[in-house]
């Protein structure tokens, strides 16, 4: 289909060009846009004070999309009766022309102003024709759409999800073009401005205000005054236009990470499980009472696309629900001290954190002295392979979380066990706080876990999910320890099989 429809467009244009030799002054057109070559380019120039030139390369399926949506625009323009022409240069094909005017991305949009052919303006990636119109308009004239009555306004705040709306007594005053320079660096956002009495009693405003209006209902506002800066208004938007908690994707990726908040909290979550509902109410309660100290971010753990992310946290689906707050200062990360979500544990968490009392989450913790003195070893990252992964010793670990009152529950279970096994120089039993480090091994489930990490077999691991008590928990050591001896001396016997075979031919080629 698109295939087809490209072969089309070509042969349209080739068809066209052809009988265009005849006329050497006028430049071929193809659905209102100019087809410019290297040989019609300057004169493009000279006849068009404002030439918008789409680069593109016509196979491309991106480069489609935005040739259609390029012609869309052409006609918009055309009957506006607007200054700008719009004109294509297939890359392609003018292959000169493309290195000539040290163009980089395809497809790519520039601005020709006044003939000038060294110092085109850049266009933002402009991903329809509505964003291209509106890019031009801004450009041209004043930043802002001047509101002047209620019909306007309702188109106006109709126009995208938040908008951004000017309040003036005068609009002669000095903070209004403060408003039109804050408009022109967010270009991302419709601005209007208006002085009108009735749309000030419809908001209830009575002074000089910049409102954001959110779903077409009044969300936030900011009173300014003379001394009211463009970065303070610039600073007010790009903090109250993010919902109150954002979910993390392609599109919110770029707005996250450059927020004017640096603490972020992020909740790790399946959305398509029960309960997300009411964790997500409890997050956004907390996000409302921290505008502007938190960023609350949502991801979900069973969008397939958010992998990178988790594997940059090291959060596991399994983990979820699961909260971190980081530091994007110093990238330091904290954890949610509870398994627990409601409103309030959430915002202790928060202000704890504020208030310099939270615990980092470290890779390791310090080695504890004596750790190996006591009954149950007490294991951290940095000596945890060293002791689980370990030829000599069957080691039986129970992984767990200091705030987890379930986990702390088997504490003296492994007191026991540890008594139990106190006469067996080849079995040790530890213990380890997975939420304060880091261990390189897939738990796969929530804490409290137990795995057995035998002898003799580097990297084994046998999980346990039978009962928590001590018999069957001892039963299943000694059937998990013999079975790996037998296969070990299985082994054992193929390999001494195998050197005995060798050495006996060996022998016989003497
Ligand atoms: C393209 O780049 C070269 C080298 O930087 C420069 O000399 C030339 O003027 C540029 N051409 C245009 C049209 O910008
Ligand atoms: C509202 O203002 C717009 C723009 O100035 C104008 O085109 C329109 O006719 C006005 N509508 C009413 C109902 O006054
Ligand atoms: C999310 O929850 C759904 C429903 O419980 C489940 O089927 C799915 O496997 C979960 N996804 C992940 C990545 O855990
Ligand atoms: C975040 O990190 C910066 C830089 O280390 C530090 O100054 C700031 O206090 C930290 N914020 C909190 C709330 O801990």
């Amino acid at each position: 289909m698109k295939v087809c429809f490209t072969l089309c467009l070509s042969l349209c244009v080739y068809l066209r060009e052809a009988l265009a030799e005849s006329d050497s002054n006028s430049i071929l057109e193809d659905n209102d846009v100019l087809v410019l070559t290297e040989g019609n380019f300057e004169r493009a120039l000279k006849q068009h004070n404002q030439l918008l030139v789409h680069f593109y390369a016509p196979l491309s399926g991106q480069s489609l999309g935005s040739i259609l949506e390029f012609r869309e625009a052409a006609v918009a323009l055309k009957e506006a009766k607007s200054d700008v022409r719009l004109g294509g240069v297939d890359v392609k094909k003018e292959k000169g022309l493309f290195a000539s005017l040290n163009v980089t991305t395809i497809p790519s949009i520039r601005l020709y102003l006044s003939g000038d052919k060294n110092n085109p303006v850049y266009c933002p990636d402009l991903k329809n024709s509505a964003s291209i119109l509106t890019w031009l308009k801004r450009r041209k004239g004043p930043s802002a759409e001047i509101i002047s009555n209620l019909t306007q306004l309702e188109k106006f705040i109709g126009e995208d999800w938040l908008v951004v709306l000017g309040l003036f007594k005068g609009l002669e005053e000095d903070i209004v073009k403060v408003f039109y320079e804050t408009a022109n660096d967010i270009a991302d956002l419709p601005f209007g401005v208006t002085g009108h009495d009735e749309i000030f009693s419809k908001y209830e405003i009575s002074g000089d205000t910049v409102l954001l209006i959110r779903r077409s209902k009044p969300d936030k506002q900011f009173e300014v005054g003379s001394s009211t800066l463009k970065k303070d208004l610039v600073h007010f938007i790009r903090l109250y236009e993010m919902e109150l908690v954002t979910e993390y994707n392609g599109v919110t990726a770029s707005k996250i990470l450059n927020s004017v908040v640096l603490n972020h909290l992020l909740l790790f979550i399946n959305k398509t499980e029960d309960g997300f509902e009411e964790l997500y109410h409890a997050f956004e309660t907390t996000a409302e009472k921290l505008r502007g100290k938190v960023m609350f971010v949502m991801i979900d753990v069973s969008e397939p696309r958010n992998g990178r992310i988790m594997e940059y946290f090291r959060v596991r689906s399994e983990e979820a629900p699961q909260v971190r707050m980081v530091n994007l200062s110093d990238n330091v990360q904290y954890q949610l001290p509870s398994d627990q979500f409601d409103a309030h544990t959430v915002l202790e968490f928060c202000l704890s954190y504020l208030g310099g009392k939270a615990k980092p989450k470290l890779q390791s913790e310090p080695i504890p002295e004596n750790w190996d003195t006591q009954p149950v070893k007490e294991l951290v990252g940095m000596n945890f392979e060293k002791v689980a992964f370990n030829h000599n010793r069957n080691v039986i670990v129970l992984f767990y979380a200091h705030w987890s009152s379930e986990s702390r529950a088997l504490f003296p279970l492994w007191e026991e066990l540890a008594e139990h096994f106190s006469e067996h120089e080849d079995i040790v039993v530890a213990k380890i706080d997975v939420t304060s480090n880091d261990v390189n091994l897939h738990l796969g489930e929530k804490y409290p876990s137990i795995k057995l990490f035998p002898a003799v077999y580097v990297e084994r691991v046998v999980p346990y999910s039978g009962k928590r008590k001590l018999k069957p928990i001892v039963t299943f050591m000694k059937k998990e320890i013999e079975k790996a001896k037998k296969e070990k001396a299985k082994e054992e016997e193929q390999r001494k099989t195998y050197l005995d075979n060798q050495k006996a031919a060996v022998k016989e080629e003497l």
